[in-house]
């Protein structure tokens, strides 16, 4: 293409786009490594694993569609309301509000292409310029905070994160630690007076940590006492698809925006996540969805129909992915336990609570993690770098060019060979 499109012809957000950007370099990478380079260890992104029970249902189901009358050929031959599709949303209401008690109609609903679209709505519908003059921001109260957040305002300097307290649940030497929520932080932040809505992912990615029941009422109640929205993404966690480890309510209220996604039940290509919000907030990622994109893919709301209706889709996680989830989590801390140990890495990992992620602390760590990225890339081991997640900061602080994150949903050999090469490249760093 000619020169003429130089991007200092561009808009501010254009030339943006065309800058380098963490989330869309490693989307590439995680992509290509995927599609084209088979001999990439895959310890990088966020993909769910081929669960093979998850995949016999939704074969299954895929069959129903193209047998029953008409299902098929409307699925794919009509533009749903921007919404989402209407029977889907009453089903999804009714499941909500008869199984947690919560005030949920179709009113309160909404459906994006994927959750990812659905918190870019969200943060730049709750902050950015207000009238006055106002400029409100994303307050994210537990740095680290998932990577996909980092460029999704429209302006920059937009989130104000908190540093975690780091605890040892049961004790140093056990090398598990557990970020909590400094409510102090909290406060501080808050007290500065602009901030526009409160966001966690819950579980976290990158670390597999999940918010405390205490953690989540207590965000909730100094969201509600600021009159401003409390942003729950829920990727992973409950009601669905429930990938967690330890007990977690799932919490909505009147000022709650609870987002839900069919990524991780095994839909990541269907491009389907779930608002549910104060009915005001709903309208507005609707009107954005019909601006962006007239409608939403309508083949992933399609597919888990009857599950929602009947209620089955709770139960996928505990019966189907949980197990399958658990039992790898468990086999990669084995490994790392043996393979740090043996190598004499001084190593820590924090608690697996939900997720698929090993959120590895390598603690003498002498390089940065986007340098140790790079070394394993020329090993073919793709993993995230820690320093990504933990773009809400602003003072630097030794523990972010400490950390990796590994998805441990590939199979066990990968994940051997990966993590043996990794505790090498951190024996020579250290
Ligand atoms: C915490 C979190 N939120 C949101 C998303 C977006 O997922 P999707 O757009 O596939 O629903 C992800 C994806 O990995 C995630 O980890």
């Amino acid at each position: 293409m000619s020169s003429e499109f130089d991007p200092s012809s561009f808009s501010l957000i254009g030339q943006k786009l065309t800058g380098h950007s963490g989330i869309v370099e490693l989307m590439d990478d995680l992509g290509r490594a995927m599609t084209i380079d088979p001999e990439m260890r895959m310890l990088g992104g966020g993909n769910p694993a081929p669960v093979p029970q998850m995949q016999q249902l939704l074969r299954t189901r895929m069959r129903e569609l193209l047998d029953a009358n008409g299902d098929f050929d409307r699925m794919l031959g009509n533009y749903d309301p921007p919404q989402g599709n209407p029977r889907f949303l009453a089903a999804l209401a009714r499941l909500l509000s008869e199984t947690y008690g919560w005030r949920v109609g179709p009113e309160n609903l909404a459906i994006t292409a994927g959750g990812q679209t659905a918190l870019f709505f969200l943060f730049n519908i709750l902050a950015g310029k207000f009238a006055g003059n106002v400029r409100k921001k994303i307050l994210l109260p537990l740095m680290p905070e998932y990577i996909g957040y980092a460029d999704q305002m429209l302006e920059d300097e937009l989130f104000v994160g908190c540093r975690p307290e780091i605890t040892w649940p049961h004790g140093e030497a056990s090398r598990t630690f557990k970020y909590r929520i400094d409510f102090t932080a909290v406060d501080a932040a808050l007290a500065q007076g602009n901030i526009g809505a409160i966001a966690a992912s819950r579980p976290t990615n990158p670390t597999g940590n999940v918010l405390t029941d205490d953690e989540v009422r207590h965000l909730s109640r100094l969201a509600a006492e600021r009159g401003i929205p409390l942003i729950l993404d829920n990727a992973y966690g409950t009601p669905f698809p429930n990938v967690l480890y330890v007990p977690a309510e799932p919490h909505w209220d009147e000022h709650v925006v609870l987002t839900l996604s069919l990524s991780k039940l095994g839909l990541p290509g269907t491009r389907t996540g779930i608002v549910i919000a104060p009915a005001a907030i709903a309208k507005a990622v609707q009107s954005l969805t019909a601006i962006i994109g007239l409608a939403n893919t309508n083949v992933g709301q399609q597919l888990v129909l009857p599950w929602v209706e009947s209620g089955e889709i709770l139960r996928l996680g505990p019966d189907v992915l949980r197990p399958y989830y658990a039992a790898k989590v468990q086999t990669a801390e084995n490994i790392v336990r043996e393979i740090f140990t043996a190598a004499g890495v001084n190593w820590a990992v924090h608690a697996t609570e939900g997720a698929f992620f090993n959120w590895l602390w390598l603690r003498d760590l002498q390089i940065p993690t986007r340098e140790l990225y790079e070394r394993l890339k020329r090993r073919k081991v793709l993993v995230v770098p820690g320093e990504y997640f933990f773009f809400g900061l602003k003072d630097d602080w030794p523990h972010r060019h400490q950390c990796l994150r590994i998805n441990i949903s590939g199979t066990e050999q990968t994940l051997r060979e990966g993590l043996k090469i990794i505790a090498e490249e951190a024996q020579r760093a250290s």
